[in-house]
């Protein structure tokens, strides 16, 4: 025992020092392993920069994980792996972007609270937010109705179209409930609504981490189990044009070429929930970026994500 500790610390000084000497890629194994045999979280959040460094970002999250399961409060690890895949402006900027892009005639948001990102809304956008216990904290348009149910429950009880003077939804986002199931509902219902322009977002489906992708709330920060929709749709609507902006907190889905007439979620809802349900988060353990379909958060690059169809 005594002597794995006094390797693992050998190996710990000679990885650390390759890697202050700017050789993330010889520091590599000497971290992984002074990582492997302590569980000391500084010796696993070194082998996290020192796989970040090398360009091995799977890895890297992974070591950040157990750095953080080891020691919760850890920030340096909790920085790294936000900084690793999500960068540049924040999904409020990036949804003001949007709004002024689209000029949306009408946006449906499922999931209000303080309406800190529907009061982006624009004056000419007829606007309803769905939220069972909306806490409106901020002045919103007047061209903004927010609407104390359930999403399910708005769907059931509401004409929306007539709600939105007749017209499709142009705009909506998804960011109520945060439970996979939750949000494929949303998402059929308003894929329903749209029109082949139209344009869906989804907040939260690239997740922090594994604690803050459980279903239960066990952190402040939760984006819960969102992430699944967007496995779910990668397979089995590969009509759609999904791109994941890497955007903080937690990445920004917009999802395109929508198919109104698309019954195949509500076909499919219950073998649906039970396929993904059963998906782990150790899915994300490899190649997560490409599985969630994560894109620049560069604006440049993402304007054209929003053009017109033909
Ligand atoms: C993360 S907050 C929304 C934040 C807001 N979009 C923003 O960015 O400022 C999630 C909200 O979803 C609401 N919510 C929970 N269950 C819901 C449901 N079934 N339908 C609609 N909204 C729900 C919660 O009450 C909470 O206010």
């Amino acid at each position: 025992m005594m002597l794995l500790r006094i390797v693992a610390d050998a190996l710990y000084w000679r990885g650390a020092s390759l890697l202050q000497g700017g050789r993330p890629r010889r520091a590599l194994p000497h971290l992984a392993l002074a990582a492997r045999l302590s569980s000391k979280p500084n010796y696993v959040y070194a082998a996290a920069m020192a796989a970040s460094a090398a360009g091995e970002r799977d890895r890297a999250a992974r070591y950040c994980e157990r750095a953080l399961h080891l020691d919760p409060g850890l920030e340096a690890a909790d920085s790294l792996l936000f900084e690793m895949f999500l960068h540049g402006e924040d999904y409020f900027q990036v949804l003001q972007r949007i709004h002024g892009h689209l000029r949306p005639r009408t946006y449906i948001e499922i999931g209000v609270e303080a309406g800190k990102s529907l009061r982006l809304v624009l004056p000419g956008t007829v606007a309803l937010g769905i939220d069972p216990e909306p806490a409106v904290a901020f002045p919103l348009p007047p061209s903004v109705r927010v609407f104390a149910e359930t999403s399910d429950d708005f769907f059931a009880r509401h004409d929306v179209r007539a709600e939105l003077g007749g017209l499709p939804v142009d705009l909506a986002l998804i960011d109520g409930m945060h439970h996979f199931e939750f949000a494929l509902r949303d998402f059929m219902h308003l894929e329903r609504l749209s029109t082949a322009q139209s344009t869906i977002l989804v907040h939260d489906c690239f997740p922090h981490d594994r604690r803050t992708a459980q279903r239960e709330r066990l952190w402040g920060f939760w984006s819960g189990d969102i992430w699944r929709l967007i496995v779910l749709l990668k397979k089995y609507r590969p009509d759609l044009s999904i791109h994941t902006i890497a955007t903080p907190p937690t990445g920004l889905a917009v999802v395109r070429n929508l198919d109104p007439s698309s019954r195949f979620i509500a076909d499919n809802l219950g073998r649906l929930c039970a396929e993904f349900m059963a998906l782990d988060y150790s899915y994300l353990d490899k190649d997560r970026a490409a599985k969630l379909n994560l894109f620049p958060n560069d604006w440049e690059q993402i304007r054209p994500l929003l053009a017109r169809q033909l």
